[in-house]
């Protein structure tokens, strides 16, 4: 199912938010309005928002406004993490188009990523709402936590999982969780539900970055819209690639590495990926994928049936099949 039909219940809520989010982004000075304006043409699935306004109807209680504020500030810090990412991981495409630091270069880049989480923090602050400055916070901490503990383990092939774990929690469940938690806080829900939801978009957050660690393996780049392999180009070890080589006889898997270390070309990388999926990493990945999925979906069960709920089933689904 497409992406676009499965949020059709939620097709206004969305546009209040895309509104909200525009005029966030306004400044007089001329290069912040270029680049902006490029950033919000060029946009991306939503999916943070989405989160953030399927949750804030899970519990049947009238939504308050501050749903849209929560997701505008979700999509801001994620815009401004993947600014900043393009830049740490080298690469030229996103959306379909060049990045970011690709047209400005990255000293434009580093300064955008900071403008868009400055604007994060404005308007965090005009909840005026402890519990929503601690979730954001901590969220902001982790991220650049995760980011950094990737630069530390790159080149670390015989990683525990439990780091893999620990790294994709921190750089990318983290902000799913906390918009579904911003969703509960905004449907003035429980602090039980606060939990059941932090849980739920943790669970949903990294089955969310397997896939994407799939999809830098065997997704195409037109409908991805970034460039595929930079993961192993980048040295960076996703759980396929893991798997794959814990796997592997023990010369086969040192000789892959041997060439990961080299910068592979375009053959050395389909290689690679072919030696992946001949060693289980796909297939394995696959399955852990699923797993969290349904775990997640399971804490989903508490809350009355809903056309709500029921989007937000489908998109949870989406998450581990998609393909852009
Ligand atoms: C990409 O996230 C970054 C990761 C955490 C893997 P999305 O796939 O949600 O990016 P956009 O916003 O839709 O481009
Ligand atoms: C997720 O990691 C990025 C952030 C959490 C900022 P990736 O580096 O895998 O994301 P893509 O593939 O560039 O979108
Ligand atoms: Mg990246
Ligand atoms: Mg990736």
């Amino acid at each position: 199912m497409q992406l676009k039909e499965i949020i059709a219940p939620i097709r206004e809520d969305l546009s209040a938010f895309e509104k909200e989010f525009r005029a966030l982004l306004k400044s007089d000075i001329f290069l912040i309005d270029k680049v902006v304006s490029y950033l919000v043409t060029h946009r991306g699935k939503r999916l943070r928002p989405i989160m953030v306004l399927l949750t804030s109807r899970l519990n049947g209680n009238p939504p308050t406004p501050v749903r849209l504020s929560a997701a505008a500030i979700m999509e801001l810090l994620h815009t401004a993490t993947l600014v900043h990412d393009d830049v740490v991981d080298d690469s030229y495409r996103r959306r379909g188009f060049p990045s970011i630091n690709s047209i400005w270069k990255n000293k434009i880049s580093v300064l955008i990523g900071d403008y868009l989480f400055s604007k994060a923090l404005r308007s965090m602050l005009e909840m005026r709402d402890f519990k929503v400055f601690d979730i954001i916070s901590r969220t902001a901490e982790r991220m650049s936590q995760g980011e950094l503990l990737q630069m530390e383990r790159s080149k670390d092939f015989w990683m525990e999982e439990e780091v893999y774990y620990r790294l994709v929690s921190d750089k990318t469940a983290s902000l799913i969780a906390a918009s579904c938690q911003l969703g509960a806080v905004a449907a003035n829900a429980s602090d039980d539900d606060i939990e059941t939801m932090g849980e739920f978009g943790e669970k949903v957050g990294i089955a969310f970055q397997i896939r994407d660690d799939l999809l830098d393996l065997l997704g195409h780049e037109k409908n991805t819209g970034k460039p595929i392999g930079n993961d192993i180009r980048e040295n960076k070890i996703t759980l396929p690639l893991l798997h794959a080589l814990k796997q592997a006889e023990k010369r086969e898997a040192k000789h892959i590495i041997r060439m990961m270390k080299r910068k592979p070309g375009r053959k050395e990388i389909e290689y690679i990926v072919d030696f992946v999926v001949k060693n289980g990493g796909v297939a394995y990945a696959t399955e852990q994928a699923e797993r969290l999925t349904s775990e997640a979906l399971q804490s989903l069960c508490k809350y009355p049936d809903s056309t709500y709920k029921d989007v937000l089933i489908k998109l949870v689904r989406f998450i581990t099949t998609r393909e852009h």
